[in-house]
């Protein structure tokens, strides 16, 4: 029987008994427990295989619950918080001495957003307490943008998925920590550089050899399918390297001719990098399915979203 429903109040029921349960945002799929409940967040990370020195992201229904999560809030912080909340933006934050060390990996910040799903923002809204929710996918493996990729990673391990449809956006948050008040990108994500900065100025870019500390998930492969992935900025030269190999190619815009391609998906016709964006895990999901000797994808144009989709590409094919 399938775990997928719509049915909120019983969604509520179980989260309010401790259980964990898969939830739609409008990046992707997030496998939820009760933030305050100690068996609920363990059993996330158990049922993930994420290490626990990972922490995971707080959400909340609106930007006046910030108070209960975070000590202190710099003010352009704030400011991103009302341009972009609900959204695909999370804060990390001074945390407050009453969330558990287990969601913020001992830390003394916490990650916290308000997506943009109705129907998590009326779960949410009905709960008493925030959902600690990490993306619902097996560690490292490729993020789940419909109900039916949870249900084929977790079918027996948790009692439903929240059906909330596709994804709109397709790729996670992007994550923003402070320093000195100052905002830095600790992952890029679903909402653009360009679009940050036109609200808070011009902002760095963590690079990864400071990410460790900041944002331990971001550091290995990530995102991945189970087949050998590459991107190039040349498709048609990379295709003449496998002249006898069952050959899966990932585009931007338009098809490629070759002999040596078996399956083949294009990710948006008119060339929009959002559409774009929305399709890049199922597409992968496609791709993975076809047992094929490789994955050629392509590199996108590196602005926008498409710096956002490079990244997951290159933690897609990272070995
Ligand atoms: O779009 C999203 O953000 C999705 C949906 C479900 O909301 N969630 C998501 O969660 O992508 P997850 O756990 O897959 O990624 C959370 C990232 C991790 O890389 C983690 O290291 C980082 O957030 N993170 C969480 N708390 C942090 C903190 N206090 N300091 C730095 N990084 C933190
Ligand atoms: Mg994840």
């Amino acid at each position: 029987m399938s775990i997928i429903s719509k049915d909120i109040s019983k969604a509520i029921e179980l989260l309010s008994a401790e259980d964990i349960i898969a939830i739609p945002t409008e990046t992707v799929y997030g496998l939820a427990g009760n933030i305050y409940s100690e068996k609920a967040i363990t059993s996330i990370f158990e049922t993930k295989k994420r290490p626990f020195f990972n922490p995971l992201i707080v959400h909340i229904s609106s930007i006046d619950e910030l108070s209960d999560i975070a000590a202190y809030v710099p003010k352009k912080a704030r400011l991103l918080a009302e341009a972009f909340w609900p959204g695909p933006i999370t804060l990390v934050l001074k945390k407050k001495a009453s969330i558990p060390d287990l969601i913020t990996a001992g830390k003394d910040t916490v990650a916290v957003r308000v997506p943009n799903h109705p129907t998590t923002l009326e779960l949410l809204r009905r709960l008493d307490f925030p959902l600690a929710a990490p993306s619902a996918n097996p560690f490292s493996s490729i993020s789940p943008t419909t109900a039916q990729h949870v249900e084929s990673y977790f079918k027996d391990q948790i009692k439903m998925v929240l059906d909330g449809g596709a994804c709109t956006s397709g790729i996670e948050s992007t994550i923003i920590g402070f320093e000195n008040d100052e905002p830095i990108i600790y992952r890029l994500g679903s909402t653009s550089l360009e679009d940050i900065e036109a609200v808070v100025g011009s902002i760095t870019l963590m690079t990864k050899n400071d990410v460790a500390p900041q944002a331990p998930g971001m550091l290995d492969r990530h995102y991945a399918p189970k087949t050998k992935t590459i991107l190039t900025d040349n498709v048609s030269e990379e295709l003449k390297g496998f002249p006898d190999k069952r050959v899966g190619v990932l585009v931007f815009t338009s098809e490629i001719e070759h002999p040596s391609i078996n399956t083949q998906i294009v990710l948006s016709r008119t060339g929009d990098m959002k559409e774009a964006a929305s399709h890049l895990y199922d597409a992968l999901h496609q791709l993975d399915v076809h047992d094929l000797d490789i994955i050629i994808a392509e590199r996108f144009p590196d602005h926008g979203l498409g710096k956002s989709i490079n990244d997951r590409l290159q933690r897609a094919t990272a070995s």
